[in-house]
């Protein structure tokens, strides 16, 4: 296993962490390739609950080095906090140790997050990511490697913070950037991270040279990727496979497998189009929401909820070439009567497969749908037993209830992609692999 991708395949919060630890144990790099703390994974270390925000996920595994890559936008405070967290709970500070920062990433400052909260249509995060990134397309953002040259530069501070303050002016903030606030910040970062902060991308491909795994881990996902999700409803970076490598800073050859991580249905949070819907308040879309916990990591903010959307899927797939599905939270559905998967879409008055690249036209669309009958609530014991007589005994997915085998192996056959491992429940030994696939293993992870 070279390198291996994991990628969320719908709107994100897929649960990308859980197969992401799974993977780590196996690898000595976890690297984050796109984006910044507008993503969120839940990481349980015995009674503690830990919210990680730009630490890739591998850090439970302690031989598993930690990138933060080339395509990111890191908020140094945030990483601050979350190293913090760490610390408090590990006595262990990775930084420069084990988890770097690419010298290539762009710093979020105060001034992004205050810009991002003028948003009023996309109902993105807040977190100053579009902004940051902005900057970086625009040629005047800051990356890691510039700070000491900047802070030389007197003229370049002063005419960054007209160009800030002229942009906060533009879409009615008052708050101003301070010229006193800007060089504090950058001179606290060079202190704090300069020990960490490295041509990250070098490092990677030594390590694949060597023949070390790396698991390059994706946030958000593929219907929020700038270039080919629910535009202008996503996200602010290339969230796909092909910048997986591409913001490791590493080439594409080196990729073995890419797995897709799916709900067995469909959230997403924030506005925009999502065929599948279900009203919050009733029925499925709320049994979804209060069973699955549907609460986002980042923001608190409730998910929207509906049906598995193999429309999207599909087109997810076009875009990522999943070699295999991690298939979440199916333990969820248990105890609803009927399942319904998403075929296709009638979009005025014809049936399309595939999503269209208008938003008003995917609003427009009905989902045509395929009913599947459900499956039995079960407790978190009851599936946990279930996953662990599967392992023992070798019986892959045929410990499932049969109605649950029946809708899984419809999802295979329709997208034409391998499932590989199904979630059925938060803890690490709530997964069932398929027989023989790259998750039948032993779910035995070093961790702290
Ligand atoms: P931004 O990434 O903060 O600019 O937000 C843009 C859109 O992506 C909004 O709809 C957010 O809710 C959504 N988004 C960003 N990160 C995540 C994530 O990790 N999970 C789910 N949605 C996300």
């Amino acid at each position: 296993m070279p390198a291996s991708v994991v990628l969320g395949a719908q709107w994100g919060d897929e649960g990308k962490g859980k197969a992401i630890d799974q993977l780590a144990a196996d690898s000595t790099w976890a690297v984050r390739f796109q984006g910044g703390n507008n993503a969120g994974h839940t990481i349980v270390l015995g009674d503690t609950t830990l919210k990680l925000h730009q630490i890739p996920s591998g850090v439970t595994s302690p031989n598993c080095n930690l990138i933060l890559g080339d395509g990111m936008v890191i908020d140094p405070w945030v990483l601050e906090e979350e190293l913090d967290r760490w610390y408090a709970l590990t006595k262990e500070r990775p930084e420069g140790e084990r988890l770097f920062i690419s010298e290539r990433a762009s710093v979020i400052l105060p001034f992004h997050r205050l810009y991002d909260s003028a948003d009023k249509v996309v109902g993105t995060t807040g977190r100053g990511i579009g902004p940051a990134y902005r900057d970086r397309i625009e040629r005047v953002g800051i990356r890691f490697v510039d700070i000491p040259y900047f802070l030389d530069d007197e003229a370049k501070v002063k005419e960054t913070i007209s160009r800030m303050n002229k942009q906060l002016d533009s879409v009615g903030v008052s708050e101003r950037v301070e010229k006193e606030d800007l060089v504090s910040h950058l001179r606290w970062i060079l202190e704090r991270y300069g020990g960490a902060i490295r041509q990250t991308g070098r490092m990677i491909h030594r390590a694949l040279e060597e023949g070390e795994n790396v698991l390059l881990e994706g946030a958000q996902g593929a219907m929020l990727d700038i270039d080919q999700g629910t535009y202008p409803f996503v996200t602010s970076s290339v969230t796909s496979r092909a910048n997986a490598t591409h913001g490791a800073g590493i080439h594409p050859g080196h990729v073995e497998n890419c797995f897709g991580i799916s709900k067995a249905y469909t959230t997403r949070v924030g506005n925009g189009p999502f065929p599948t819907e279900l009203p919050y308040e009733e029925g499925p879309g709320n049994h979804m929401a209060m069973v699955g916990h549907e609460f986002g990591t980042t923001t608190g903010r409730p998910r929207r909820t509906g049906w598995m959307d193999m429309v999207s899927l599909s087109d997810s797939h076009r875009v990522n070439g999943y070699t295999g599905i991690v298939l979440t939270k199916l333990d969820v559905l248990g105890g609803l009567d009927e399942l319904m998967l998403c075929t296709g879409y009638e979009l005025d008055g014809q049936t399309v497969d595939y999503m269209p690249t208008s938003c008003e036209e995917l609003a427009r669309c009905k989902p045509v749908y395929e009913r599947h009958p459900g499956f039995p609530a079960l407790s978190e014991e009851e599936w946990i037993a279930m996953a662990e007589l599967s392992r023992s005994e070798g019986q892959g997915y045929e410990v499932l209830p049969e109605e649950a085998l029946s809708y899984v192996r419809r999802i295979e056959q329709l997208s034409g992609i391998p499932i590989v491992s199904i979630g059925v429940g938060p803890d690490r030994r709530a997964s069932i692999a398929s027989r023989g696939g790259p998750f039948d293993t032993e779910p035995e992870v070093t961790t702290f």
